[in-house]
């Protein structure tokens, strides 16, 4: 494994222009193969994990693009397949062993076919081992620190022979002037803040993305405004822990100082951020986001379990007293507050008492949503040896319990809406059929509705009409003038 690079020694100007020697390379070699074939190298890239990992991907869409890549969603049409990994739970891993699996025989079918693996998985030691030895024909293997160096590997794996590895240990300085593909214009990420040093006991990610570190607000400030003159209206302002922004810059900056500043940029409409740490919420930002007119009444807020003991065991350094206390003065302040959360079942230790503590926190709260997870053992992270490990059995017979309570009280929520008009920014087609439109409310509820595919990027007023499924299903009462 190649340790990185010091990028003290250089500019961020002189990697960026090194960096486009190498996609101007790349892109003469795909130039060369047009000229030849009439027809553009094609590439996929397949993510899995987290809000992080799908914009890393819209980072790498940008380069695959400039390199003179056409993106496809099909397989059997690439010429580059890149497996974008997760390792916060097993079974992200093993799709991704499945999928690798897969387009092994594709790979033997066309010898030329480039696979390329990054991501979180990556960063693991081990994992990067197993790749080396099972999976040979693997071509070239990175990480998530050295994620802006791909045009240069990607360079090195078509003009070399055997498979290349780099992966860094450690987080580099934080890299500005990427470009990155988005997905949806209306609606963007913006990473306002890289790594995690939180250091929950169950969880990956402080190992696999590196030491907390901030983005200057004016950088992030120019990205959004950016995004705005192009035509975004929403910006999802991502970071592993939000709530600890600034902390790393030697700004006196703080996450509400931020969100403000976000609130000041012309053309943007909603700001949404995640994820939130409840050990990190302030009064300040409870207000701020009450205050800020465009921040929308919203929290995703992970509290992972409701037991006193289990939470000082997972270190989350929160009591289910204060999670319950921020949900009472936020909703205090913005009273359509949209709250969802994550929790674990079965984290070792975890009893049946512990597990009715949950049970009762999810009541008391009244999620709009949850995301449950079984506890999954991470090597590497401190719970991984702990003892008293809970039994599969008993984990899946907890989440089936969790969810019998949860899912009638999401329901009830649902029906609650009925009769109420919402301003939704329009996002697209609905996944379910090309007649109907969908987007979300302030406070995050998904809504439906019939409507014309002009509606798409305008803020509408929807009256809601019926629940459907865990969304919510309306007719329009007023759209946005043609101005937007
Ligand atoms: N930084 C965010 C998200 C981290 S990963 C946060 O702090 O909330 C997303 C979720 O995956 C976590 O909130 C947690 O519920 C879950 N998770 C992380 N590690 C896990 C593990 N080892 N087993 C099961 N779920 C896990
Ligand atoms: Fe993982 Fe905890 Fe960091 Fe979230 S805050 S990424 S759960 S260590
Ligand atoms: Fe997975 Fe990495 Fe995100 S481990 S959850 S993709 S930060």
């Amino acid at each position: 494994m190649s340790k990185r690079e010091t990028l003290g020694i250089e500019s961020m100007e002189s990697l960026l222009s090194k960096n486009d020697d190498h996609i101007r390379k790349v892109r003469s070699i795909n130039d060369a193969h047009y000229t030849e074939l009439h027809h553009r190298k094609k590439a996929i890239t397949v993510t899995y994990g987290c809000q992080m990992n799908e914009h890393d991907s819209e980072k790498l869409g940008a380069m695959l693009v400039d390199m003179g890549y056409e993106i496809t969603k099909k397989f059997d049409d690439a010429d580059l397949i890149i497996f974008n990994t997760c390792c916060v739970r097993e079974n992200a891993e093993f799709k991704v062993y499945g999928n690798l699996g897969h387009v092994k025989k594709l790979k033997e079918k066309r010898p030329d076919l480039i696979l390329a693996v990054c991501g979180c998985m990556m960063q693991q030691p081990h994992i990067v081992a197993e790749i080396k030895k099972k999976y040979k024909y693997v071509d070239l293997v990175f990480g998530t620190h050295n994620l802006h160096n791909f045009p240069a590997l990607l360079e090195t794996t078509l003009t070399g022979d055997g498979q290349v590895v780099e992966v860094w240990e450690t987080e580099g300085d934080v890299i500005e002037g990427l470009k990155s593909v988005r997905k949806k214009e209306i609606k963007a990420y913006v990473n306002i803040m890289y790594g995690c040093d939180n250091f929950c006991a169950y969880c990956i990610v402080p190992y696999t993305r590196g030491r907390e570190r901030s983005r200057k607000p004016e950088d992030i400030i120019a990205e959004i405004t950016s995004l705005a003159e192009n035509g975004t209206r929403e910006v999802m302002l991502l970071g592993q822990n939000v709530n600890s922004y600034g902390k790393t810059l030697d700004q006196p900056v703080d996450f509400a100082d931020l969100l403000l500043m976000v609130n000041d940029v012309p053309g943007i409409d909603r700001i949404r951020f995640m994820t939130s740490h409840p050990k990190d919420i302030s009064q300040k930002l409870l207000e701020t986001m009450a205050t800020a007119d465009k921040v929308c009444e919203y929290l995703h807020l992970p509290v992972q379990a409701g037991s006193n003991a289990i939470l000082n065991k997972m270190n989350r350094k929160y009591t289910r007293e204060q999670y319950l206390d921020i949900v009472a003065r936020a909703k205090a302040l913005m009273p359509d507050l949209g709250i969802t959360t994550d929790i674990i079942m079965g984290f070792p230790n975890e009893t049946e008492e512990d597990f009715q503590d949950t049970l009762n926190l999810v009541e008391a709260v009244g999620f709009d949503a949850a995301f449950t997870y079984l506890y999954s053992i991470r090597t590497g992270t401190p719970a991984a040896t702990f003892e008293n490990q809970v039994s599969e059995d008993i984990k899946h017979e907890r989440i089936k319990r969790l969810l019998e309570k949860l899912n009638p009280s999401i329901m009830a929520k649902m029906h609650a809406q009925e009769g109420k008009v919402f301003e939704v920014l329009v996002e697209d087609y609905s996944k379910s059929s090309n007649a109907i439109l969908m987007g979300r409310t302030r406070n995050n509820f998904t809504v439906t509705f019939e409507g014309d595919s002009a509606l798409i990027g305008k803020l509408v007023k929807v009256k809601i009409t019926r629940p459907k499924n865990f969304s919510l299903h309306g007719e329009v009462v007023e759209a946005e003038h043609d101005d937007h």
